[in-house]
């Protein structure tokens, strides 16, 4: 096992203060703990303004020789994966080190054999089984580019992330299980497909063993796998070389493929799961995430693997069969990091204590949380049930874009603090700035901005670096901007606020509403709509669309399902708004822009705090608004 955790806060500050003062010689140090087949002449080069960032320039590696093969010398036979199928019926697998790596190299052949090769894009649109993180690590084992689709994903939402990243071929299942669900994979990646000119095979995983259509492109897994070997020597990549490519939701437009590149996504990823979650040798580390999200590409598969840790992949949810799943899972494979989303722990919080009670949750050590803010009531339920008082817990801070967890706290190295993420990363240059974009300092409100890159950042937006440029780096020029808010406290922590843009986070996943608002328009009677977020008890947010129908509608109950249903088709289930309100107009500025502002405070009901709406175009809308409000 690899091992560069600082075990002491005072080695963290030493740590940071080094970053700080002399990043490309702290950097160095941790990357030449790797094994590269031929070393960087350079650490970094950066320029915000263009903006250009790279890492380890010149160094050649594969991701998948430091994640697998260089753990074969020291421990073959460790678990490198536990996987929890959904049904308790089925038995849980162990795959150690020497049989993922056997299974990843032979899959790598199955797609040179069909083809694939250095630079090609490979979609992955499949369930939580070990094949989706062997599908993967032999994208990268041969230099292909994966872009993994969340399973939860509509055709059409597929559809576009194929096409936008010019995708060859297609990794899916038949089907999926999830809960007491069968999710009809295979059926929603035909329907997918028939827009998706670029796809020239599609190999099918058999999960569930139900009934699909079958086309020429068409290929099973588990024939294809019987006509190669598993020797597979890795592509040698250059450090700046793209490993994989994964979407993100915008304010605005189609969603962004943030690209991630080999070398510093290596490192960083490694280097932050070590730190915050404190790996020991044998620990059972568990992240909930989905593969199919940035949580579950940088600690289900790469970090964990890169220091030869024991990850378990759960396929199934926190309810099924039952609302202690999740306890009798930490039970069972005693597990010792247990890292899960607020709004699953707020989801469980509902149930009755003895749910968890009833489990031996004593192999525990660190509790983590990840991808909203984590409320005060959830924060100490979970520290009090789930950790026993005893845990400590990680609250970290991060984004698609960022690769890797960029502020927290070091489980039981650095001081926690409910509610707040705490520090930066050594290494991490965190700001406040205000609206003009100058510097804060001390304890403030403001604005979060990043001044110095870290490895793990995302090189560009695929296919359109102008977008990256605009979204990321224009608003306050030389800074990295995240689109979220923070404040800090008079000791330097964070307590990140929200976002300050128009997406909203909904049960952890990033939404963008203009791709709602585009769903919505789509029905012949909605002219015009606006979405917004509102604050729910266990999603944090929900979403509130508010349409503007071309007739007198006669079933608005009916008109309320259909749009619900456009938008689960259209983008996926967890798009679709709790509340649609028919409204005659919507508040406007004199030059026609729609002021969400108002829209969300009537959506979240605060209406004491309307701010002045006399400068409106139509302010007499706003008390019709609220009158008809459902
Ligand atoms: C939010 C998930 C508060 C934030 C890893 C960010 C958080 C967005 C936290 C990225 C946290 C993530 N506290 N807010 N600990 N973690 N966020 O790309 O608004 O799915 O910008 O990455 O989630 O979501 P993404």
């Amino acid at each position: 096992m690899i091992d560069f955790a600082y075990r002491t806060s005072n080695d963290y500050l030493e740590a940071k203060e080094k970053a700080t003062d002399n990043p490309e010689a702290f950097w160095n140090e941790v990357a030449i703990t790797f094994d590269w087949h031929k070393p960087w002449v350079k650490v970094l080069e950066y320029d915000f303004h263009k903006p250009s960032v790279k890492w380890f320039l010149g160094g050649k590696l594969n991701i998948t020789e430091n994640c697998l093969d260089r753990h074969l010398k020291t421990q073959p036979n460790q678990t490198a994966i536990i996987f929890e199928p959904n049904d308790l019926s089925e038995a849980a697998q162990r795959i150690s080190y020497k049989e993922l790596h056997s299974r990843v190299c032979q899959a790598a052949n199955m797609l040179k054999a069909n083809g694939a090769k250095k630079g090609d894009r490979i979609c992955i649109y499949m369930p939580m089984v070990p094949e989706l993180a062997i599908a993967v690590l032999a994208c990268a084992r041969i230099g292909a580019i994966h872009s993994v689709v969340f399973a939860g994903f509509s055709a059409s939402a597929l559809a576009t992330r194929i096409n936008d990243a010019d995708c060859k071929m297609l990794l899916t299942a038949d089907g999926g299980y999830r809960g007491n669900k069968v999710t009809p994979l295979k059926a929603i990646a035909d329907e997918a497909l028939t827009q998706c000119a670029s796809i020239t095979h599609c190999i099918v995983l058999k999960r569930t063993g139900q009934n699909i259509a079958w086309n020429t492109i068409d290929l099973w897994w588990h024939e294809e796998i019987e006509k190669v070997t598993n020797n597979c020597p890795a592509e040698i990549m250059d450090s700046e070389d793209p490993l994989f490519i994964l979407y993100t939701s915008g304010s605005t437009g189609t969603p962004k493929g943030m690209v991630h590149s080999c070398g510093g996504y290596m490192v960083y990823t490694a280097f932050s799961f070590q730190n915050v979650f404190q790996y020991q040798k044998g620990d059972v580390y568990w992240c909930t995430a989905d593969i199919g999200w940035i949580t579950g590409h940088s600690y289900i598969i790469y970090g964990p693997l890169a220091v030869g840790a024991t990850t378990l992949m759960f396929e199934g949810v926190p309810s099924y069969p039952d609302y202690d799943r999740f306890w009798e899972v930490c039970a069972k494979h005693k597990v010792n990091q247990f890292y899960t989303a607020p709004t699953a722990i707020r989801a469980l919080q509902k149930h009755p204590s003895e749910l968890v009670s009833k489990h031996d949750l004593s192999s525990l050590k660190v509790l983590g949380s990840v991808g909203e803010p984590i409320n005060e009531e959830a924060w100490h339920w979970y520290d009090e049930h789930v950790g026993k008082k005893k845990c400590p817990i990680v609250d970290t801070w991060w984004q698609t874009e960022t690769g890797g967890i960029l502020i927290t706290s070091l489980a039981g190295v650095t001081p926690q603090k409910p509610t707040y993420a705490t520090l930066p990363m050594p290494g991490v240059q965190v700001v406040l700035l205000d609206n003009e974009g100058n510097e804060i300092e001390a304890e403030a409100e403001g604005i979060l901005a990043i001044k110095h890159p870290w490895p793990s950042i995302a090189r560009t937006i695929w296919g359109n670096h102008e977008r990256y440029k605009n979204v990321y780096f224009s608003a306050y020029p030389g800074y990295y901007f995240p689109g979220d808010g923070a404040l800090r406290d008079a000791q330097g922590n964070y307590r990140i606020t929200g976002r300050v843009d128009d997406v909203v986070i909904v049960s952890g996943h990033n939404l963008g509403t203009a791709p709602i608002e585009n769903a919505l328009n789509e029905h012949e009677s909605v002219v015009e709509s606006a979405v917004v977020g509102f604050p729910h008890d266990v999603k944090g947010n929900a979403l509130y669309a508010f349409v503007i129908t071309n007739d007198i509608i006669d079933d608005e109950e009916a008109l309320v399902d259909a749009l619900r249903a456009i938008v689960a088709k259209t983008i996926g289930p967890i798009a679709k708004p709790d509340c649609i309100q028919v409204v005659s107009g919507l508040p406007k500025t004199r030059s026609g822009k729609i002021m969400r502002r108002i829209l969300r405070k009537i959506a979240a009901d605060q209406l004491d705090n309307m701010g002045d709406i006399s400068t409106l175009l139509n302010p007499e809308i706003v008390e019709e608004i609220i009158k008809n409000k459902p």
